[in-house]
């Protein structure tokens, strides 16, 4: 036991020296996901570019992010004066860019959160790759994708990994951190540190689809969709059997809703397509048809359920 906690502070005193190491992060993608991020970064002492290709992204970024530091303080810190320090604080660190390529010019870490696309998250990283300095860690906060895929478009595999954080960043305590065979000891190390700076409790994964949480989350929500398909119960019922029965903080119709259709009908075409013979894994029709009729969830006013602008 005495040899466990000396191993223990051993490794998480090393780890910490690494994750000092960065200090600034560039994250890409202002939409639900990159704007926690940032602003668990802000939080937590790193200053932040916060980059989007659409400024109007920007913009209701840095308003959620207003929003919910405001949240966050309020718990914090009982008193008033604390509480503004800490809010002006964390936002004087973020600053925000909608050119990638000149924002990773001087950065320790990137951490991608844009649209769950192979192709564009590709493109993305061999851009930053050649414009980014050497010792630029990469990272994906992909839901499905993975992650060897994307990090073929670099040159630096050794110092590329998966650092997939849950919505609402600045609520959901799990960061998982993944590995592909190529990334270093250091760099695994480096995340994972970095992880425990932000304040999250992190697990690793091997580069396997959905990591841990989404092989196993996704399935279930997929399959609760077609329960609705095949007539079996309402929406509403399974929700609140899913809250009353299994104590799920909100019903699979809820959590749909709050991660974004758009994402989650991604996540499926992507699976169903290079995991053909795996039936929870088959193309959901519902998904596609509210998706084509521009209703994402909560983002967009409509999903499964309505929400007051
Ligand atoms: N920012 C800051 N604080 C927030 C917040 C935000 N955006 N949202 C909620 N909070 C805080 C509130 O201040 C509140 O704190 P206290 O209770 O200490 O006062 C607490 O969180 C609870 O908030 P609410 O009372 O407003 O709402 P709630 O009790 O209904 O909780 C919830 C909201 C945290 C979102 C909860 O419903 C929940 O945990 N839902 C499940 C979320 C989940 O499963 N996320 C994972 C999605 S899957 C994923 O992310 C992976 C992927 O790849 C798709
Ligand atoms: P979102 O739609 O809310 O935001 C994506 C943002 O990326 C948009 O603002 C868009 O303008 C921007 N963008 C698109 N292409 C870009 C580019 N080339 N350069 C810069 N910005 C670009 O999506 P989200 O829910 O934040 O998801 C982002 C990523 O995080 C996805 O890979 C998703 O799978 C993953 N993820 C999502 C959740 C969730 O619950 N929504 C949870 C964990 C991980």
């Amino acid at each position: 036991m005495v040899f466990y906690s000396f191993l223990t502070t051993r490794s998480l005193s090393l780890s910490s020296a690494m994750a000092s190491k960065i200090k600034h992060v560039t994250v890409i993608g202002s939409g639900l996901m990159g704007s926690g991020i940032a602003q668990v970064a802000a939080q937590t002492g790193h200053t932040v570019t916060m980059v989007d290709v659409d400024v109007v992204a920007v913009d209701k970024a840095q308003k959620r992010i207003e929003n919910s530091v405001q949240r966050v303080a309020k718990k914090k810190y009982g008193d008033e004066e604390e509480a503004s320090k800490f809010i002006s604080d964390t936002l004087g660190r973020i600053t925000t860019s909608v050119d990638a390529v000149t924002a990773v010019g001087s950065t320790d870490l990137v951490v991608e959160a844009i649209v769950e696309n192979l192709e564009v998250k590709k493109k993305l990283f061999s851009e930053l790759d050649k414009a980014a300095p050497s010792h630029t860690m990469f990272a994906s906060n992909t839901s499905s994708l993975p992650i060897a895929k994307i990090a073929e478009a670099t040159s630096r595999k050794d110092r590329f990994g998966g650092l997939h954080f849950f919505n609402p960043v600045p609520v959901m305590k799990l960061l998982e951190v993944v590995r592909i065979p190529e990334t270093s000891q250091a760099t695994m190390d480096a995340m994972t540190a970095w992880g425990a700076a932000l304040g999250k409790i992190t697990v690793q994964c091997k580069d396997t689809p959905g990591f841990i949480v989404n092989y196993l989350l996704v399935p279930y929500l997929l399959s609760a969709i077609r329960l609705i398909e095949r007539g079996d119960a309402t929406m509403e019922d399974i929700d609140t059997a899913m809250k009353l029965g299994a104590s799920y903080p909100m019903g699979p119709f809820e959590l749909l809703d709050f991660i974004g259709l758009d994402t989650m009908k991604l996540v499926n075409k992507a699976w169903s397509t290079d995991y053909p013979e795996e039936q929870a894994f088959q193309m959901v029709p519902t998904l596609v048809k509210l998706v084509e009729e521009g209703k994402l969830g909560r983002k967009s006013g409509e999903g499964f359920y309505r929400y007051r602008k």
